[in-house]
C-alpha cells in the first residue's frame, strides 16, 4: 500500500475523494500525513476528523512565497512519515528545489482546466471569460513551473452557455473527485510495479 502525503490550502474535497476511494477499496493507499499552509483551512479539520496526522507549514508572513526553509521542513516531515507520493490538492504555493529534489518524480497535482489551457489561478473563471465550449481537469506531475509538468490524466466537461465561474467549477470538481484517485492508483502502480 503506497503511503501518500497531501498538501492543501483549502476545503480538501479532493483529499476527501481520495479517502473515500481508499475506504471503498478503489485505491490501495494510505494517507500518512496532511499538511497545510493555512492554519484554519478546512482540509485540516476534515483530516483530523478522519483521524489522520496533520501539520502546519510555517510560511511566516509570506502571502504566496514558499520560503526555502519551509520547503526543507516540509520535505523532512513527509520523509519522516514514510511518504512515497506527494499529492497536491488545492495547494496554493509553488514548489522549488528542496521539495522537488526530495520527491523527484513523486509529486502530482490536480488542476481545474485542460492543461496546457488556463494554467494558474481561477482556471474556471478564465475558461468562462475566454468563451471556451469545454474545459475539465488535469492530473499532472509537478515541476518548478506553474501547472507545467507532464500530464497523467484528464477529464473533459462542457462549458454551458449560462455557466458562471462557480457552476463550471462545481461541474469540474465532480470529475476531479473521480480522476484524482484513479491517477494516484496509476502512478502508484508505476512506482511500485507488481
Ligand atoms: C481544485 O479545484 C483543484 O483543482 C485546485 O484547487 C481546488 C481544490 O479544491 N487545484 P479542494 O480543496 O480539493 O476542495
Amino acid at each position: 500500500m503506497i503511503r501518500l502525503g497531501i498538501l492543501g490550502s483549502g476545503s480538501g474535497s479532493n483529499m476527501q475523494a481520495i479517502l473515500d476511494a481508499i475506504a471503498t477499496g478503489g485505491l490501495a493507499a494510505e494517507i500518512a500525513l496532511v499538511l497545510s499552509d493555512i492554519p484554519d483551512a478546512y482540509i485540516l479539520e476534515r483530516a483530523a476528523r478522519a483521524g489522520l496526522s496533520t501539520g502546519l507549514i510555517n510560511c511566516r508572513d509570506f502571502r504566496s512565497n514558499f520560503p526555502e526553509e519551509a520547503q526543507h521542513e516540509t520535505a523532512e516531515a513527509l520523509l519522516q512519515s514514510g511518504v512515497e507520493l506527494v499529492c497536491l490538492a488545492g495547494f496554493m504555493r509553488l514548489l522549488r528545489a528542496p521539495l522537488l529534489q526530495a520527491f523527484a518524480g513523486r509529486i502530482i497535482n490536480i488542476h481545474p482546466s485542460l492543461l496546457p489551457s488556463f494554467p494558474g489561478l481561477h482556471a474556471w473563471t478564465q475558461a468562462v471569460e475566454a468563451g471556451a465550449t469545454e474545459s475539465g481537469c488535469t492530473v499532472h506531475y509537478v515541476d518548478a513551473g506553474v501547472d507545467t509538468g507532464p500530464v497523467i490524466f484528464q477529464a473533459t466537461v462542457p462549458v454551458l452557455p449560462d455557466d458562471t465561474p462557480e457552476s463550471l467549477h462545481a461541474r469540474i470538481q465532480i470529475e476531479e473527485h473521480k480522476i484524482y484517485p484513479a491517477a494516484i492508483a496509476e502512478v502508484a502502480a508505476s512506482l511500485r510495479p507488481g
